[in-house]
């Protein structure tokens, strides 16, 4: 049997941003980003998605929130949404590390954020 050490700490902390509120949630290590959103009742989701959804699974892009400070993109969409300033998929945020997210108006379909600057070198449909 080996014993906990300081930097095995089973939470992490998540900022929840919502409009002018803040919130600061304990996070188990290892969950994902919408779970824990949906848990502390910061659903990522509108009233309709929260029940038309694919329960996690990366295929209906309902769960959006914007990463401030946390990890990088793994999945394909994630990596377009980062690219071209749309807000990534909860579901697909493994909460390994502190982070800080901001929840999205829906009311606007396809929110772009307004500074985004998608890399003009980036890879071009029909190429190879
Ligand atoms: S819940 Fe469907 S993409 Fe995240």
């Amino acid at each position: 049997m080996t014993a906990a050490t300081a930097d095995e700490d089973p939470t992490v902390e998540v900022v929840v941003l919502d409009g002018d509120d803040r919130h600061v949630l304990a996070v188990e290590r290892g969950r994902t980003l919408r779970d824990a959103l949906l848990d502390a009742d910061h659903s990522p989701y509108t009233s309709l998605t929260s029940r038309l959804n694919c329960g996690g699974r990366g295929a209906c892009a309902t769960c959006g929130v914007r990463v401030r400070d946390g990890p990088g993109p793994d999945h394909w969409h994630d990596r377009l949404a980062a690219r071209f300033g749309y807000p990534r998929l909860s579901c697909q945020v493994t909460v390994d590390r502190p982070m800080t997210v901001e929840l999205v108006d829906k009311r606007v379909w396809g929110g772009r954020e307004p500074n985004a600057d998608p890399d003009p070198d980036g890879p071009r449909s029909g190429s190879r």
